[in-house]
């Protein structure tokens, strides 16, 4: 038999917690690289990790299918410690997680059907039987790839050999998938491509994602959590609207963001809106309240199709108590800038 799953084999209908790693530590030498990294990713979850280079976001990655070792704390997979010493556990592991990378990692002199092939071949899993051959012919219709079944990596376009790469990732039926920059080297219309493909993945396959990237729109069109790394460490963890619609200073860092300049008289105000939040609440205060204001930046963005959105308005000093008594009785959060 092949694809057999770590989780029915081991840990059937156990938990619903995935992966989780505590107080994870690594150094190359004097260099620590991952300092005190503690973060639970759920079953079935899209689990983002998003920092500039040289985050360690790799490592964190490598760290997590046991291409590398850590020097303390602790990675549990289902309840399996992932641990270089106990090889035999961790091929087990690894055969229970698919990665694919920035580069494709394709064997040119293969053709897309042995390329998806290749893992079985690598486990000892006949790949000419009826039920082998079925799920690489499945797997690549899964991709979109059918056309192209016995097309050469070289003859293949980018988003394509990802699609070749991917079906390579899932053929001994992980339960997670990695991604290591996987959309980085595409255009964005391809990277949304590859994006909805891991989404619908993930939807029918139940596979838990984990999605490395330094590209903040991957992020927000597939991930429903993230963490933000900055030199070893969990800086931020949350939903992405979250970490993103109202960002601490080192987000707006990496995002390169500000809200420009703000009016120094009055007092400015920022709201954030979610999908919720659908009343015209400025007009509306605007003519309840018989004041003026004005608007002073403002953004929507677009988060797994729901939007989330933040407003700054500046209003007069002697409207403030009004406004955010106003404010305090509607469906927006809120805080002042400069009180
Ligand atoms: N095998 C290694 N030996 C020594 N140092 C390493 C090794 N691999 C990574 N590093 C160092 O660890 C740090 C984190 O590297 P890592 O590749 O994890 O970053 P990253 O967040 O994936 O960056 P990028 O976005 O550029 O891929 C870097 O300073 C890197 O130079
Ligand atoms: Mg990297």
């Amino acid at each position: 038999m092949f694809g057999g799953r770590l989780a029915s084999e081991h840990f059937d209908g156990k938990e619903s917690t995935m992966i989780v790693l505590q107080n994870v530590r690594k150094s190359f030498g004097d260099l620590e690289v991952l300092k005190d990294i503690s973060i639970t990713i759920q079953d079935h979850e899209i689990y983002g990790i998003i920092g500039q280079s040289g985050a360690g976001k790799s490592t964190l990655l490598r760290c997590i299918n046991g291409l590398e070792d850590y020097q303390s704390g602790k990675i549990e997979i289902n309840g399996t410690i992932v641990d270089q010493k106990n090889k035999q556990q961790l091929r087990l592991i690894q055969k229970n997680m698919g990665m694919i990378f920035q580069n494709f990692n394709l064997l040119s002199r293969l053709d897309v059907y042995d390329n998806v092939a290749l893992p079985m071949k690598f486990w000892g899993i006949k790949t000419k039987t009826p039920e082998a051959e079925k799920k690489i012919h499945d797997l690549i219709e899964l991709v979109g790839l059918e056309d192209k079944i016995h097309a050469n990596p070289r003859e293949l376009s980018g988003g394509q050999k990802q699609r070749v790469a991917i079906a390579r990732a899932l053929v001994l039926d992980p339960e997670i998938l990695l991604c290591d920059e996987a959309t980085s080297a595409l255009d964005p219309g391809i990277t949304k491509e590859i994006l909805s493909l891991l989404q619908k993945i993930n939807k029918e396959k139940g596979i838990t994602i984990i999605v490395v990237t330094h590209q903040m729109e991957v992020v927000k069109q597939i991930c429903e959590k993230v963490a933000f790394i900055k030199g070893g460490s969990v800086l931020a963890e949350g939903k992405p609207e979250e970490l993103f619609v109202r960002p601490t200073k080192d987000i707006k860092v990496f995002l390169q963001e500000e809200s420009g300049l703000l009016p120094d008289k009055g007092v400015n105000i920022q709201l954030f809106f979610t999908d919720k939040s659908s009343d015209p609440v400025i007009t509306m205060m605007a003519r309840e309240l018989n004041i003026d204001f004005s608007i002073c930046w403002g953004k929507l963005e677009d988060f797994r199709s729901n939007v989330f959105g933040s407003l700054v308005i500046n209003v007069k000093e002697e409207d403030k108590e009004a406004v955010t008594k106003y404010l305090d009785h509607q469906s927006v959060t809120w805080e002042v800038l400069n009180a």
